[in-house]
C-alpha cells in the first residue's frame, strides 16, 4: 500500500461510489461498474468492452481481486499502482472518453461530492489525483479469501471437497504444473508470462511497453480466484469456458513460440497426454475458488 494514500473508512466509501460514478464518462453512460460487474468478480461478461463511443477494445475487462498484492496493473503490466491505473479509462478514447478537467468540474456541481472529498482527504478541494486516490482505496477492500477452498487452505481438511475437486487439486499441483505460476493461496505469482498460445502474436503484451523481443506476448498471470464466474478468459476474452482453457493448457500449447515461459516445459511433455476426466477435475477444483459472499457483499456494490 502506497505511504501517501492510507486506507481509511471516508476515502473508501468515497471510492467506492466514483467506482460506480458515471460522470466520470465523457456522456454520463459508463461508471468503472459498467465493465467490471461485481456478480463476474468484477470482470466483464462480454469479451470486449464498448465504450461510450460504441468502439470495442481489443482485450478483455479482468476480474478485479485481490489487488493490494500486485504490482503491475493491465494485461501488459503497464501501470505500477493502483492510482496510476484508475486514471487511465477515464481519458481513454475506447473506454470512458472523458477529459479529466471536464470530470472534476462535473464532480464538484454534484452537491454530495465535496463534503466527501472533505471527509476523506481534509479538503472540499476536488482533483485528479484525490479522485483516482479514492478509487485505488476501494479496490484494494476488494478482498476474496473466504471461497470453500480456503476452508481447506486454513485447516488442511481435504474433507471440504468432493472426491472430483481432489483429484482436481492433485493434477493442479501435480502434473498440470498449474501452481507453477497460480500458486496455492494467492493463486497468481504476480508474474507477467508467456503461455505460448501462438506462434505470431497479435497483440505483443508486456514488449508492447519494453520494446523488447524477450517480452514479446508476456501477459499478467491472472488470479484464479473467482475465475468460475469471470468468463470470458485471457487477454483477449479467447476462450469463453474453463474447458477451452483446459484444451489449451492440456492439447494445444504452441511449442514454437518464441519467448515461451520456461515453467511451461513440464506441461509440454505432457500435450494430448489427459483424458476428458483429467480435464473435469481441475475445472471442478477452480470452481472452489468461488467466493460467493464476495459477488454478494453489498459494501461493494452502488452506494
Ligand atoms: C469500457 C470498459 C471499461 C471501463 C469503463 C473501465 N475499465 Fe477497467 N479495464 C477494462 C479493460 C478492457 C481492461 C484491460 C485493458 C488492458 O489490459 O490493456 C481493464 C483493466 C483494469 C484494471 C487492471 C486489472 C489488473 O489485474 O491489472 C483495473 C484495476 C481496472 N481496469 C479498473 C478500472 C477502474 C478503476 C475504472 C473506472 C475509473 C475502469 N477500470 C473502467 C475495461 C474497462
Ligand atoms: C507459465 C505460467 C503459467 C502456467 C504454468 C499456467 N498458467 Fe494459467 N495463466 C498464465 C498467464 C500468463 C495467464 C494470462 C495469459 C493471457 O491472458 O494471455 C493465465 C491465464 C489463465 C486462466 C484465465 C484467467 C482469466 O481470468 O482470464 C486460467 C483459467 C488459467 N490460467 C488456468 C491455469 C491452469 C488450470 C493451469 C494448469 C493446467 C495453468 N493456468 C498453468 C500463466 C500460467
Amino acid at each position: 500500500m502506497p505511504t501517501d494514500n492510507p486506507l481509511t473508512v471516508e476515502g473508501v466509501a468515497l471510492g467506492r461510489r466514483l467506482f460506480h460514478e458515471t460522470a466520470l464518462s465523457d456522456d454520463g453512460t459508463l461508471s468503472c461498474a459498467s465493465c467490471h460487474v461485481q456478480a463476474n468478480g468484477f470482470g466483464d461478461p462480454r469479451r470486449f468492452s464498448i465504450g461510450t463511443t460504441g468502439q470495442e477494445g481489443t482485450r478483455h475487462a479482468p476480474a478485479l481481486v485481490n489487488l493490494g498484492w500486485d504490482t503491475a496493473f493491465f494485461w501488459d503490466g503497464r501501470r505500477a499502482s493502483l492510482e496510476a491505473q484508475a486514471h487511465d479509462p477515464v481519458v481513454n478514447p475506447i473506454e470512458m472518453n472523458a477529459r479529466w478537467p471536464e470530470v472534476v468540474d462535473r464532480l464538484r456541481q454534484l452537491p454530495q461530492y465535496p463534503p466527501l472529498f472533505h471527509a476523506a482527504f481534509g479538503t472540499p478541494h476536488i482533483d485528479s489525483v484525490l479522485v483516482v486516490r479514492a478509487i485505488a482505496q476501494f479496490e484494494r477492500t476488494l478482498v476474496s479469501f473466504n471461497a470453500r477452498y480456503d476452508q481447506f487452505h486454513a485447516t488442511g481438511d481435504s474433507t471440504v471437497f468432493t472426491d472430483e475437486e481432489r483429484r482436481g487439486l492433485v493434477l493442479y499441483v501435480g502434473r498440470g504444473a498449474c501452481a507453477a505460476c497460480h500458486p496455492l493461496g494467492m493463486f497468481t505469482d504476480h508474474g507477467l508470462r508467456n503461455v505460448g498460445l501462438e506462434p505470431f502474436n497479435v497483440d505483443s503484451g508486456l514488449a508492447g511497453i519494453t520494446g523488447l523481443s524477450t517480452d514479446l506476448a508476456r501477459f499478467k498471470v491472472s488470479s484464479l480466484r473467482n475465475v468460475g464466474v469471470s468468463a470470458p478468459y485471457l487477454h483477449d476474452g479467447r476462450f469463453s469456458d474453463l474447458m477451452a482453457v483446459m484444451e489449451f493448457y492440456f492439447e494445444h500449447l504452441e511449442a514454437t513460440t518464441p519467448n515461451l515461459d520456461h515453467l511451461m516445459i513440464d506441461l509440454l511433455d505432457e500435450q494430448g497426454q489427459f483424458t476428458h476426466a483429467e480435464k473435469m477435475d481441475p475445472i471442478a477444483f477452480l470452481h472452489t475458488l468461488t467466493d460467493p459472499e464476495f459477488a454478494n457483499d453489498p459494501s461493494f456494490s452502488a452506494p
